[in-house]
């Protein structure tokens, strides 16, 4: 935006501002989300109870959910109280909207917001799967397409990207993830940005990076638990995602639920004020978590909610998302000087800066036209959605047919395939967790596609991953088909939020099954389900083939089918390390190399019982043709240094390859990981096709931050390595700063 514009823009939030009351600035930090008010004979939480542990049905929850009493909020809207308001319903969106603009006093728009992490109606691949794909141009588009879905459903802002750093699977919100590495991260974070925000004057949508900050880094990798870590890993490894998101423009940061270091990130004033303000430059708004201000009382660190309303507000704070502690309490907290109405401005400021960016002063509405646009979605966001998936699918082992030259994957056409595992029919467990407004009628499930490419196949069930095991139907499906094709892993509710596990193998009795299936003889090809790296040993050591299929949303059926049958070559490299088991965790390619890394003594970090290193590492995977690396090259410029390799598709079969830059700091004043991604492209080569690709690493990216978030940048050598995983073995190295 021109530099006359902002200043109108400006102009414009400040006469605004001027005019407000106290209580309506306070409106404008109070965040709703509809209520349930009765129409049952039960309560709303009795219901829940019902439903969750088997009382009821869904079907019977949905029906009496019909008739449910729903609270608007309509009478605080009128009278300014609510500034922002979490609804999917655009009909709805436009007469509460019109209550905003027509019968409040100012006439100050509402946002309405919603969780559109991967895709609105259209369900792309969980974040986690997506980060695989190594395909900027892709998380962007994915991002174009839900906003343009979401802002016909009256939705302006979403509560994404989730930029955790992610090193620990037994964490459920790693699905939610872009992955363990900050510099893919970083580029995923920039993407997303421009994808939902789009880059015209008037945003399509609010991006929101969350959850800031350190959340992922939770102890034992159990959800909401206490976060501790030296703030020189802070500003190396969680910080960059958040710091290039902002660069990008976000308009919104999310804090997350967790303490850092003792304080909750919902009242840390060294996060939201000296980090977020003071080094990112970040002019947009803070949003608080769901309930999270309440919760800073269970966090031992607000005495009550009026304590916790000035805490939160002084360290930052600006939007109460759930608790109206803010607009019961802050008025009171102003009048006794426990906060400055000058605090309260600066907020205000902030989210009327975000309003005006979405143009709703002017375009509070969506038009009917609008809201039609996507009644039937378009076959381009369809065809987006299969792209994503066949991008964003892993290829962990394609073993050789016992006693050929002819990898078990892909399968020849007429393969007579038994289809084992509940998960091959169950369309809605593709869409994994955060999928609020996915449109299930459009999903295609893997025996859906089989069937659609008449395949010759026999479907048998035998496992949920969760469930009971059909031995009977175990036993038909190892006779019947020349090759067993046994879809496993998790279901949508197995990740995400507060779904936390303590042991990430295969759950219930699919390991169970597998080993009958396996102990017949026949090969066994082995699609991974699931919201998270799991521990597969076992699998490794005997499954021939195996796919990391994720959930991968609304084509998935389709993407894996035609993966399976070879017409597309898989190129996913893993954007999070699978262990060994799940007593590794947390487990990271990028580590530092301690003063034992290894070696023949038994006084080494290590393990008695399993390896150090992980089943399968970050940036790993194979494919169906293979690439060799050769003529790695490092020169040093003025800017930095610039790399390149000459990489060859060997094989015979056409593919992409992600070609990646690691480096490493050899001596430095603080430890420093083995290895750091500083660089990769993904390149398409034909088969027998050669090519160079080259990057260049700035200088700073040879630094590191230390306790004080000083940037240094020190004499010594870098090792440089490039290549498909980041086990690259091709290395150099170069002294700098000398
Ligand atoms: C949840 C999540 C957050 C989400 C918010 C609104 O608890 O932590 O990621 O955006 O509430 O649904």
């Amino acid at each position: 935006m021109n530099m006359s514009k902002v200043k109108e823009q400006e102009e414009f939030i400040e006469n605004l501002l001027h005019k407000m009351t106290l209580e309506e600035k306070i409106g404008q930090l109070n965040q709703v989300s509809t209520s349930i008010v009765g129409g049952f004979d039960v309560s709303f939480e009795e219901l829940i109870e019902m439903m969750t542990d088997g009382r009821i049905s869904k079907s019977e929850f949905d029906r009496m959910m019909a008739k449910a009493e729903i609270d608007y909020h309509e009478e605080d809207i009128r009278k300014g109280n609510i500034g922002s308001f979490m609804l999917n319903n655009p009909e709805k969106a436009n007469e509460l909207q019109k209550i905003a603009v027509e019968e409040s006093r100012l006439g100050i728009p509402m946002i309405f917001a919603l969780d559109v992490i991967h895709g609105f109606q259209t369900i792309f691949p969980i974040p986690l799967a997506e980060a695989c794909s190594f395909n900027d141009c892709c998380f962007e588009k994915t991002a174009v397409i839900a906003s343009e879905e979401a802002y016909a459903h009256a939705v302006r802002w979403t509560f994404a990207p989730m930029l955790d750093i992610a090193r620990d699977a037994r964490w459920g919100r790693i699905s939610e993830s872009a992955g363990e590495d900050p510099y893919l991260c970083s580029r995923y974070a920039r993407a997303k940005i421009r994808g939902f925000q789009g880059d015209g004057e008037i945003h399509t949508i609010a991006a929101c990076a969350k959850h800031f900050a350190g959340y992922g880094a939770c102890e034992a990798g159990r959800d909401y638990n206490t976060v501790s870590m030296a703030k020189s890993m802070f500003y190396n490894s969680y910080l960059p995602p958040f710091a290039a998101a902002v660069s990008e423009g976000a308009d919104t940061v999310m804090a997350a639920f967790n303490d850092l270091n003792g304080i909750p990130c919902t009242m840390n004033s060294w996060l939201m004020k000296d980090v977020l303000r003071k080094r990112l430059g970040f002019d947009g708004l803070v949003v608080s978590d769901a309930n999270a201000i309440k919760e800073c009382i269970s966090h031992g660190y607000a005495e009550d909610e009026a304590d916790a309303a000035v805490k939160a507000l002084n360290a930052g704070m600006e939007i109460d998302m759930g608790t109206s502690i803010f607009l019961t309490k802050l008025r009171d907290a102003v009048q006794n000087g426990d906060v400055k109405e000058s605090a309260v401005n600066e907020a205000v400021r902030n989210i009327l800066r975000v309003k005006a960016r979405l143009g709703l002063f002017e375009n509070p509405y969506i038009s009917a036209d609008e809201m039609r646009c996507f009644d039937r979605l378009p076959a381009e966001h369809l065809e987006a959605a299969q792209e994503a998936a066949e991008k964003s699918a892993v290829l962990l082992k394609n073993d050789f047919l016992p006693g050929t030259k002819r990898r078990l994957l892909p399968l020849a056409a007429d393969t007579r395939i038994s289809l084992v595992g509940a998960l091959a029919d169950m369309p809605e467990e593709n869409f994994g967790a955060w999928s609020v407004a996915g449109d299930p009628s459009y999903c295609i499930s893997l025996k859906q596609a089989l069937e659609e490419r008449k395949a010759d196949f026999r479907y048998f069930p035998c496992c949920a991953p969760e469930g009971e095991l059909n031995h009977e139907e175990a036993a038909q499906a190892a006779s019947y088909g020349d090759v067993i094709v046994a879809i496993l892993g998790e279901t949508a509710s197995q990740s995400g939020e507060a779904s936390s596990r303590s042991f990430i193998g295969l759950s219930g009795h699919q390991q169970e099954l597998l080993k009958l299936l396996q102990a017949s003889g026949k090969p066994v090809v082995l699609l991974l389900q699931n919201g998270r790296p799991l521990a597969l040993s076992w699998e490794n050591e005997n499954i021939p083939a195996i796919l990391e299929c994720w959930q991968l949303g609304t084509m998935m059926g389709p993407a894996v089918s035609r993966i399976l049958f070879g017409e597309v070559n898989p190129s996913g490299k893993l954007s999070a390390s699978f262990p060994r088991v799940t007593g590794q965790c947390p487990i990271y390619y990028n580590h530092p190399n301690t003063g034992r890394p290894g070696g023949k003594s038994k006084f080494t970090s290590r393990y008695l019982d399993t390896e150090n290193g992980p089943l399968y590492p970050f940036g790993y995977g194979l494919s169906y043709t293979e690439f060799t690396y050769s003529d790695f090259e490092a020169e040093k410029t003025d800017s930095g240094v610039h790399l390149s390799v000459a990489v060859e598709n060997a094989g015979n079969a056409d593919g992409a390859e992600t070609i990646q830059f690691y480096m490493q700091d050899v001596t430095a004043s603080l430890v420093r990981p083995v290895r750091e991604l500083r660089g990769y492209q993904k390149v398409f080569l034909k088969a027998g096709e050669k090519s160079r690709c080259e990057v260049c690493i700035p200088q700073k990216s040879l630094g590191f931050y230390d306790e004080d978030g000083k940037l240094r940048m020190e004499k010594g050598n870098f090792r440089f390595y490039a290549g498909g995983s980041s086990e690259a073995e091709l290395q150099t190295e170069l002294m700098f700063f000398d």
